[in-house]
């Protein structure tokens, strides 16, 4: 499939995204909803991938949602488009695990965009910030709850109300990134991180990144109750007496992804 605004390749089991909006600072507008939408579904669509990495430039992973397009839209544009919703819909829909590699800039809805992966790797170049309020408006992507969710209260507000910068070391520190790596090394290891998870039991590895997702969204009683039932459910699959059988009998198990 052709994409506008982004380049998709896969490589073995991991698909690679890649923003393609460099005059803009990848920008998030409309035609990169529609495109990272299809792609992302086909993805999880695709039984031969098991991975994926969404990354940008070396200058910024994505300067935030396209403020041009935004520009003259009125307050009922924005209402009746249910603007913004797309993103959650779409893209947060990805069933298979997927990873941000953040180098460069990470603002707003970029930076919003980078907190729906199941977790971000960050060049040591990454810099992160919700600026909106400069804009006289607020994150509208998931910014002021992914972001709580992830640093805590004192943070978010630090930054949603002052609009600053984080950089790596601080975004590192406060829970925002797994881990940092040099600029130059970020993608072989995006890469890499993928390919290891992309050789994982399938469905073990799309029940994991369910069951910890949960616990966002829901109190620890109801949390651990769901964790039970999808660990037994999911000891019903042949991968799972293969995995047990294979340590066994000391051996790589071989998966059927189901
Ligand atoms: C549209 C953008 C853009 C954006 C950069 N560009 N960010 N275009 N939307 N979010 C464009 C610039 O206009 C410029 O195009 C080109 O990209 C290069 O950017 P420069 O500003 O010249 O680069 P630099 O001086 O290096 O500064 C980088 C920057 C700055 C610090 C990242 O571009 C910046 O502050 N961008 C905006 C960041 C921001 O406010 N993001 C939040 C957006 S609001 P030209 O054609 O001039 O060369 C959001 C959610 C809003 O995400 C929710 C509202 C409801």
């Amino acid at each position: 499939m052709a994409y506008e605004t982004i380049l998709v390749e896969q490589r073995d089991a991991v698909t690679l995204i890649t923003l393609n909006r460099p005059q803009a600072l990848n920008a998030l507008n409309s035609q990169v909803l529609v495109d990272l939408g299809a792609a992302f579904a086909a993805f999880d669509a695709d039984p031969s991938q098991h991975c994926a990495v969404l990354t940008g430039s070396e200058k910024a992973f994505a300067a935030g949602a396209d403020i041009k397009e935004m520009a003259d839209k009125l307050a009922a544009d924005f209402f009746l488009e249910d603007f913004f919703s797309g993103w959650q819909s779409k893209v947060v829909a990805t069933r298979k695990p997927w990873i941000a590699a953040v180098a460069g800039f990470a603002l707003g809805g970029g930076c919003e965009l980078a907190m729906m992966a199941d977790f971000i790797i960050a060049a040591d170049t990454a810099r992160f910030g919700q600026p909106e309020i400069k804009l006289a408006v607020a994150p509208g992507m998931g910014g002021s709850q992914r972001l709580t969710r992830a640093v805590g209260k004192a943070k978010a507000m630090d930054m949603c109300l002052t609009g600053r910068m984080m950089d790596a070391q601080e975004a590192e520190r406060s829970g925002l990134v797994a881990r940092i790596v040099p600029a130059a090394d970020l993608l072989d290891d995006a890469l890499k991180t993928a390919a290891a998870i992309a050789s994982m039991p399938p469905m073990a590895a799309m029940v994991n990144k369910e069951m910890v997702n949960i616990a966002f969204e829901t109190g620890l009683a109801q949390g651990l109750l769901t964790e039970r039932r999808l660990f037994q459910i999911l000891s019903a699959t042949d991968d799972r007496k293969e995995g047990m059988a294979a340590f066994i009998e000391k051996r790589p198990g071989v998966w059927k992804g189901r």
